[in-house]
């Protein structure tokens, strides 16, 4: 049996989005069911909604999403019906190269659901990073599925599914911050400051956060940084390495993704420092640097996908620091919205407005 629901679909290139019938199949063997509960909108949706990503339209958006799974495939036992589970974009295949390798965290074979999602009249629809979760019902990889404890809110809970793990996780896994670090986070969105969370988590004792829009240098203060700086009022760079005693971060977090920011990351590090690159670049950027700079620095230069994150060891441990009161994923909901809302919550996202429009069903 197949299940009728609504779904926000980007139907073409920089075509506003539409809320769409979606016809999603009954699981089949390896995939499962889920009713979502609530999905946040991520910049890296707009990304998808303007061609940056691929061609392959229409897309169905969302995938920073929690909910409750409704049914299995006959072969799936990790997840059950009733689970409360946040969705992943990296379920392990367990036997490509990476994997074999115990790197688990760049698998490169990460599971999706067979069976296609479609619109009404059978055209088929690419889930925003094998996920879609605008919809009432969707349909993934049971190992899409990481349960977690249900006392969490759907909310909060389902930023955990993306750009709050992978800013989050770029400062911890990707950077390795560790007790008594400098880190800087260029771009305060929901992921800037899931670094900035996560540096002070770590141990962080100097966080300074950088972005052009004063509304979000308040919440990266609210959530940990130790010093702003407005890029648009100051040069970043030379304010980084002041706050530093001269030196530059030890680790410099670009979460905006442009040659500008990552340039500056580069510089404002300190010798033998680390850049970490978690903004999605688009294809026609390109960077230029002095290559004698690139080994006189020394240090490392990273990119963080999805923050090196593994869902089933990451999103459960993150989960109870949340409900203990020690990780405050409620401040990254800034408004929850309904299914219609998410062309809005694109333009207020644009205009610095939200660090994130959370749609709840
Ligand atoms: N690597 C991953 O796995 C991963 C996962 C999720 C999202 N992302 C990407 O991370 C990036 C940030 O996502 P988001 O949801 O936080 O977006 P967002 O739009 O909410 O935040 C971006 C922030 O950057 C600021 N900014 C823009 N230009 C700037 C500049 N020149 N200097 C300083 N700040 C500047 C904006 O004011 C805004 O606060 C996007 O590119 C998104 O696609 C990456
Ligand atoms: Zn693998
Ligand atoms: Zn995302």
């Amino acid at each position: 049996m197949a299940h009728e629901v609504r779904g926000v679909v980007a139907m073409g290139k920089g075509k506003p989005v539409s809320l769409e019938t979606i016809i999603v199949p009954d699981p089949g063997p390896g995939e499962a069911l889920v009713k979502v509960q609530a999905c946040g909108v991520c910049h890296t949706d707009l990304h998808y909604r303007e061609g940056g990503i691929n061609d392959d339209f229409p897309f169905l958006l969302g995938h920073e999403a929690a909910g409750v799974v409704e049914a299995v495939g006959p072969d799936v036992s990790d997840v059950a019906p009733g689970d409360f589970v946040i969705l992943n974009w990296r379920a392990v295949c367990g036997s490509c190269r990476s994997c074999l390798r115990g790197r688990p965290q760049y698998c490169f074979a990460t599971h999706n659901a067979t069976q296609k999602m479609t619109l009404a009249d059978g055209t088929p629809l690419s889930p925003a990073l094998g996920i879609g979760a605008f919809t009432e019902k969707t349909l993934v990889a049971a190992g899409q599925c990481t349960k977690v404890d249900p006392a969490a809110s759907p909310a909060a809970a389902g930023l955990l599914g993306c750009g709050v793990m992978a800013g989050l996780g770029a400062a911890v896994n990707t950077g390795a911050v560790s007790r008594g670090d400098s880190v800087a986070v260029i771009g305060c969105g929901g992921v800037g400051n899931a670094a900035i969370a996560g540096a002070r988590l770590a141990g962080a004792t100097t966080i300074i956060a950088v972005d052009v829009d004063d509304r979000k240098l308040d919440w990266a203060r609210g959530i940990g940084a130790t010093h702003t700086v407005n890029a648009g009022q100051a040069d970043p760079v030379e304010r980084i390495r002041e706050l530093t005693g001269g030196f530059g971060a030890d680790v410099v977090i670009d979460a905006v993704g442009r040659p500008e920011t990552f340039k500056q990351a580069f510089y404002a590090r300190d010798l033998a420092g680390t850049a970490v690159l978690v903004g999605v670049p688009t294809p026609e950027m390109t960077l230029e640097l002095p290559l004698l700079d690139v080994f006189g620095r020394g240090g490392a230069l990273k990119s963080s996908w999805y923050g090196d994150c593994l869902p089933s060891r990451d999103f459960p441990m993150l989960v109870s620091l949340y409900l203990q009161g020690r990780f405050d994923l409620d401040a990254f909901v800034t408004e929850t919205i309904g299914l219609g809302d998410v062309e809005d919550a694109f333009a207020k996202m644009h205009h610095g407005a939200v660090l994130r429009s959370v749609v709840v069903l």
